[in-house]
């Protein structure tokens, strides 16, 4: 069977990690037939717009997308194309696998965490204005029905991936109404799904013990602001930007993308690192019921890893991008016999 797929490269690093992807998934045996379109700063003198129409219609045709990350101008210039794309698309659950891989220097060597973010509300929905000069005013938004599908969200993902726990982070001590929204929603939706743990951890007790002992979490849901920031932390605690793979998911479309940004100081050198996006294409895969080829490609990278050879620079290694890539393919080729 043939899977119709959005591309959009992206900026910086993105064109060379996507055609990684490309590269893999093909080799892996799965067919997909890829529509490629460009979205970003590049494309506004063409179209006025960093998000066409053409690219939001795309995905809605194909509903599965796969991303490139694309640049966002700081402080001012157009609003970030991946917060519009989330919105546009209702992306309501942002989903951050975080596993330690083997031959990565990182903390620890026992994580296996998932962060399920809410992707459309709170203050990172940048709902904010001047009040005078001198001030600014940045409104958060939970609502109940964001705040019971995200953490429904979680739950039917631990129920379908036989995880233990749900622990939904938040902090409701001080907001007390928009938190405690979040919270009083976590607790009721636990009640429906008896055989998965549930607790509470208030968000910045969660940084500490999760750079202590994060072995000790599973699923951890919150809303978008503290997901931003939590999924980052989980990202170092596996080893880096550089492997930490991503979705957004709604309830009709889903967009695939690598959590790190378009790295403008290794574009063009052919230095990326290619396995957050790889490692997003085996959440594609997954999505589309291709366990086998998601597997292939997840053994293919885990011996990779474990040989320690074809490593890009920021895993300490010598390689080029282009080197990683032919090296996971040629262990796609050559599955080990003990994967
Ligand atoms: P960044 O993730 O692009 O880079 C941070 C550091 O990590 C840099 O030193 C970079 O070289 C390194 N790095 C990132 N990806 C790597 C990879 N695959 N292999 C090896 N090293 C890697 O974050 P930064 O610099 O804050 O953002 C650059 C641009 O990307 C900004 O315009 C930002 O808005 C955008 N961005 C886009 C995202 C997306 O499209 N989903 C996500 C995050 C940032």
């Amino acid at each position: 069977m043939t899977h119709n797929v959005t591309l959009i490269p992206g900026d910086g690093i993105g064109p060379e990690i996507t055609r990684a992807v490309r590269k893999i998934i093909e080799a892996s045996g799965v067919n997909i037939c890829w529509e490629v379109v460009e979205a970003g700063a590049a494309v506004i003198p063409e179209y006025g717009t960093p998000l066409p129409d053409h690219v939001i219609n795309s995905i809605k045709k194909n509903k599965v997308a796969f991303k490139g990350p694309l640049t966002t101008p700081v402080g001012k210039g157009f609003r970030s194309v991946n917060v519009a794309l989330r919105k546009e698309l209702d992306l309501y659950a942002n989903l951050r696998p975080a596993k330690s891989l083997p031959g990565i220097a990182a903390r620890y060597s026992n994580i296996d965490l998932v962060v399920v973010r809410e992707n459309t509300e709170d203050l990172y929905a940048g709902v904010e204005h001047m009040v005078g000069r001198d001030a600014a005013e940045s409104i958060k938004i939970i609502t109940r029905e964001a705040s019971k599908r995200i953490v429904k969200f979680a739950f039917d993902y631990a129920v379908k991936n036989n995880r233990k726990k749900v622990t939904a982070v938040h902090k409701a001590n001080i907001m007390k109404l928009s938190d405690g929204l979040f919270l009083e929603c976590a607790r009721e939706v636990a009640e429906e799904y008896q055989n998965i743990e549930f607790e509470d951890v208030i968000v910045d007790a969660m940084c500490m013990k999760l750079v202590q002992d994060p072995g000790n979490y599973d699923v951890l849901v919150m809303p978008n602001l503290y997901g931003d920031i939590i999924s980052d932390l989980c990202a170092g605690l596996i080893g880096g930007l550089g492997v930490a793979p991503g979705a957004n998911i709604g309830s009709e479309v889903a967009i695939f993308e690598p959590v790190h940004g378009s790295a403008p100081d290794l574009a063009g050198k052919n230095k990326a690192n290619p396995l957050a996006a790889v490692l997003s294409a085996v959440l594609m895969l997954k999505y589309l019921e291709e366990f086998q080829a998601a597997e292939l490609i997840y053994n293919a990278v885990i011996e990779v890893l474990k040989e320690g050879i074809h490593l890009t620079n920021d895993l300490g290694g010598m390689s080029s991008t282009i080197e990683m890539t032919e090296a996971i393919i040629e262990k796609i080729n050559q599955p080990s016999p003990l994967t």
